[in-house]
């Protein structure tokens, strides 16, 4: 994600910004750093650390600079080093660039720069490549060699980039990242989120995709992508600082929630080849070789990324026909598996520091099988640690219930299946291009559910369940991980006793407990066992069991008809489980809501389990 603070006024930048980088850190907080126009020069002062640290180094300086950038990152491309972190200048210590986005292209502009251009670059990032790319480009005018760069850029940026030689001045663009510009008195700011500027402003201009603008303490201008003038909109913010925060929602959760369209198609980036429908994981480091040898995988994890690794089972030995072992990271570390070197070993961690899994990791290193780590946190020790990482883009998950770290921890595993299957020669290339556009189409079509004004529909059964103590979710073959999950979630947030089982199970026991009005989520996506699935649902209803079902629009009136049905966007049988899960976390969300439980920090759990 990396949040964005520029100010050019009367004040003092440096303090001005880092107050501004504060109030983002929620978009990211592995490293930050900032750069003043300063007696005719760009200085950059920059950590590994928080703003918190950033802000230590810059009272250290006499800097009284008036206009100036700043940064805290999230690392995608190169570790949370000081080094990486941002400003980054080009070869002179003429220019600095902030960035937040990938930049696709950035490897082949580089060798461009180096090899044809002579720049020297310091950065393993992708972002180093604007600034040198303005740096060559410049000719007087920052805006104009800002317009030139990104004519040869691809992929996703949020930009802003001063220079010593025109003091005063902010240029920035934006496609598919945030930017908004707040207007205050003699003094103008950028920002990526609303927060950063609250405290200097409530007047703000958001930029459009492709738009550039220059900013000065006394003028905005705004250009379109062809170097139009564009007259905006000044809106008025009064949102309070906590709201403004949430992106205006009232919790984390649901702020994250409604992320996952974008979570989603940021992990899917650039690891999908069409009209091939290949799928490219080239950044793993196993060869056609050891991919060719693998005997078995072993997924490890903890909480929601075990029940990801649940599902990681069906997925890969569906589609890639490999045999896969799943378990809880603290069962794995003491016992003696069965490992040997040509099985591998995937950890499934949002945090990437979670104890457990970490020492699972650490086993089955000692045991020299190889291991892949799924994770969220580059630079976090299990993405160090293991042999080679596929890395979730979810951006920083702040809720204690993780909601779309998890979806993106499936994506991840619905690529690496196939990307084995490919390589292995083991999936159907039809079978293969069917799941990739599949996968494609999730970003709009999770857009889709969430914006569904069938979501009342769900605020409703969870007020029912509200009121209960315990709550029974069912499913089977795909559907029966997604009920552990949304049991999961339920229990976390609003303390309500919930358990998962196999639909199959009910009559071995916990039909029992079904009585007049128990709340029961039933989970039906799967074809192969719908008549199976609809059995169980009516041996609940007759026990008087109020049964939510969550299923797919293309499973016909059978369903539909009934009243409490929440009905997913038409999906196959294997992909359906990264949308029937969506619902289920409103669920929980709307009845802790409901019960007024603490949403974001729920009693007795913490973000990152680092101790055993
Ligand atoms: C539940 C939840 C936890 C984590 C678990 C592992 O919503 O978030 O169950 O999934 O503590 O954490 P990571 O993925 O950071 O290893």
């Amino acid at each position: 994600m990396c949040g964005i603070v520029g100010y050019t006024g009367t004040g003092k930048a440096g303090s001005i910004i880092i107050d501004g980088l504060k109030k983002l850190e929620y978009r990211g907080y592995d490293s930050a750093g900032l750069a003043l126009q300063n007696e005719g020069k760009v200085v950059i002062i920059k950590t590994a650390g928080t703003v918190a640290a950033l802000e230590k180094i810059y009272r250290g300086n006499c800097l009284t600079a008036k206009t100036g950038i700043g940064h805290t990152r999230w690392a995608t491309h190169g570790r949370p080093t000081e080094v990486n972190a941002h400003p980054h200048g080009g070869c002179s210590d003429d220019l600095a660039v902030v960035h937040n986005g990938i930049i696709e292209n950035y490897k082949l502009l580089r060798s461009w720069l180096i090899e044809e251009k002579d720049h020297q670059f310091r950065s393993e990032t992708d972002s180093e490549v604007l600034a040198h790319l303005i740096e060559e480009y410049y000719d007087g005018d920052l805006l104009a060699a800002l317009r030139r760069a990104i004519d040869e850029v691809k992929g996703s940026y949020a930009l802003a980039a001063i220079s010593a030689r025109e003091p005063g001045r902010i240029v920035c663009v934006r496609r598919d990242s945030p930017l908004v510009i707040g207007l205050g008195k003699s003094e103008n700011l950028v920002a990526s989120d609303i927060p950063a500027l609250l405290n200097r402003t409530r007047r703000v201009m958001v930029l459009e995709d492709g738009e550039f603008a220059s900013i000065t303490a006394e003028k905005v201008e705004i250009y379109d992508a062809g170097g139009k003038p564009v007259e905006r909109e000044i809106l008025e913010v009064n949102w309070d600082l906590e709201a403004a925060e949430k992106g205006g929602f009232a919790h984390f959760m649901l702020k994250e929630i409604m992320e996952q369209p974008v979570a989603v198609r940021e992990t899917l980036r650039q690891r999908i080849d069409l009209p091939s429908g290949k799928v490219d994981l080239s950044e793993l480091a196993m060869d056609t070789g050891e991919i060719s040898r693998l005997k078995k995988i072993h997924i490890v994890a903890c909480g929601t990324a075990y029940h990801a690794g649940l599902l990681g089972r069906e997925i890969i030995e569906n589609i890639a026909g490999i045999p896969v072992d799943v378990e809880v990271a603290s069962e794995f570390r003491y016992r003696r598996p069965l490992l040997a070197e040509d099985h591998l070993v995937i950890v499934i961690s949002q945090s990437g520091e979670t104890a457990d899994t970490l020492a699972a990791l650490r086993l089955a290193r000692l045991r020299k099988v190889k291991v892949l780590a799924v994770t969220n946190v580059v630079g976090s020790t299990i993405a160090r640690e293991a042999d080679q990482v596929l890395f979730t883009w979810a951006g920083p998950e702040i809720a204690v219930a993780s909601t779309k770290a998890y979806l993106t921890q499936l994506v991840a595993l619905y690529l690496l299946a196939l990307y084995l299957g490919q390589v292995r020669k083991d999936v159907d290339p039809a079978l293969a291009l069917d799941l990739v556009k599949g996968l494609l189409e999730l970003p709009a079509q999770l857009e889709k559910l969430l914006a569904d004004e069938k979501l009342e529909k769900l605020r409703a059964y969870s007020n029912h369940l509200a009121c209960w103590d315990n709550a029974f979710f069912i499913g089977r073959s795909l559907d029966y991980p997604v009920a552990r999950e949304g049991a999961l979630k339920l229990k976390e947030i609003s303390y309500i006793h919930a358990e998962a089982y196999a639909a199959g199970e009910l009559k071995h026991g916990p039909l029992a407990l079904i009585d007049e009005g128990v709340p029961v989520i039933a989970l039906v996506t799967q074809k192969v066992v719908l008549e199976k699935s609809l059995s169980n649902i009516q041996e609940v209803k007759t026990r008087g069991g109020a049964v939510f079902i969550i299923t797919r629009d293309d499973f016909g009136d059978l369903i539909r008809q009934e009243e409490a049905v929440f009905t997913l966007p038409p999906v196959g049988d294997l992909l359906a489980p990264i949308l029937s899960v969506v619902p289920t976390q409103l669920m929980a969300y709307y009845t802790a809501l409901a019960r007024g439980s603490s949403v974001d920090q729920p009693r007795n759990l913490a973000k990152s389990v680092t101790v055993e």
